[in-house]
């Protein structure tokens, strides 16, 4: 992995010495949308040094120095949050080159371990992580858990040892009995309407999920998502999609921040991209904040000015 932007001094050195700090294995990051699976795309990425290592003629090529593995604590810092008192929401999502945000219904086939790595960073330093129903029910969602390598950080910044997942959903058409709702460390949190069937919430209830109400009718109100887990405490938001969620949250000029990693694939077909939903009436623009590459894949983090 290496830091394309910003730009250090490190980026355009050369040599192969620098290489070879490497996490502790017991810190790989889970898959996503399941804390605890095997990252998507199975196996881990093939080891990309050899053909870095050695150039057309046999002789060594030059190789940045900071390309490396990063530990999850630099990852972490590479990512922190913001210092501030107000609720922060970003977005942390996977494309192919040509926009495709799943394949076969399943991110995991676009992704690969060091995004894995990041998805898991992302959720070590969240509060909340925000995730539309269908994301939930296509992905296996399971409950996050707590994770050696973010403790201390969590601890120091108040926070509880995992991230709450809050689930948004009108029909709060879920299967209750699954772990995310019978098993976490933190309670599952479900927004939903004030209309929403009162049967559905009680089971929720029941199950162990805590029923929080983010709009009038029998829907959530993007704009209010922010503000009701604010209220409970939790201001350092991610929300991992999907695209129908995604692009209410962009409509509703909610969303602070975009962590999207680039998947060099292409998958052509009909699948669809990151956000979706009614069109903006312009483009919002973001301005570019750091940039990772390791494998062909880019490690973007974009940020409303
Ligand atoms: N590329 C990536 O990084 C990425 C990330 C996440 C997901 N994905 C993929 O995206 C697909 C799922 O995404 P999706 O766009 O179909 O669904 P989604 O955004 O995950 O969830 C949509 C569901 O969320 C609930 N919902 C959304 N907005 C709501 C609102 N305003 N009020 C109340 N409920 C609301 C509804 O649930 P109810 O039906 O229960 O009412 C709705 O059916 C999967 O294939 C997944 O693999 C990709």
């Amino acid at each position: 992995m290496r830091s394309l932007f910003p730009v250090t001094d490190q980026t355009p050195a050369r040599g192969p010495e620098g290489r070879g700090r490497a996490a502790p294995a017991d810190d790989r990051a889970p898959g996503r949308g399941d804390d605890r699976a095997p990252g998507r795309g199975g196996d881990r990425a093939p080891d990309r040094g050899d053909d870095r290592a050695h150039g057309r003629g046999g002789e060594p090529a030059p190789a940045p120095a900071d390309d490396r593995e990063w530990s999850l604590d630099e990852l972490a810092d590479r990512y922190a949050y913001p210092e501030t008192d107000r609720p922060v929401l970003r977005a942390n999502m996977v494309s192919t080159l040509d926009g495709a945000a799943m394949h076969d219904g399943r991110s995991q086939p676009i992704s690969c371990p060091t995004d894995m790595r990041i998805f898991g960073t992302l959720r070590g330093l969240a509060d909340a992580v925000v995730v539309g129903a269908e994301t939930v029910r296509q992905e296996g969602y399971r409950p996050a858990r707590a994770r050696d390598a973010f403790a201390e950080r969590r601890a120091a910044a108040g926070q509880g040892p995992a991230p709450a997942i809050a689930v948004i959903s009108a029909s709060l058409d879920l299967d209750f009995s699954l772990p995310l709702f019978t098993e976490p460390l933190v309670p599952t949190l479900l927004l939903t309407g004030a209309a929403a069937s009162a049967e559905r919430r009680a089971a929720a209830e029941k199950a162990g999920a805590r029923v929080l109400i983010a709009g009038e009718g029998r829907t959530v109100e993007p704009g209010q998502v922010v503000d009701v887990l604010a209220e409970q405490g939790l201001k350092r938001l991610l929300t991992e999609g999907g695209p129908t969620l995604l692009g209410q949250f962009v409509a509703a000029d909610v969303l602070d921040e975009l962590c999207l990693t680039v998947s060099p694939m292409l998958a052509a077909g009909d699948a669809r991209r990151i956000a979706g939903g009614p069109r903006m009436t312009l483009p919002e623009r973001f301005s570019l904040a750091s940039v990772l590459e390791e494998d062909g894949f880019l490690f973007t983090r974009y940020r409303r000015p």
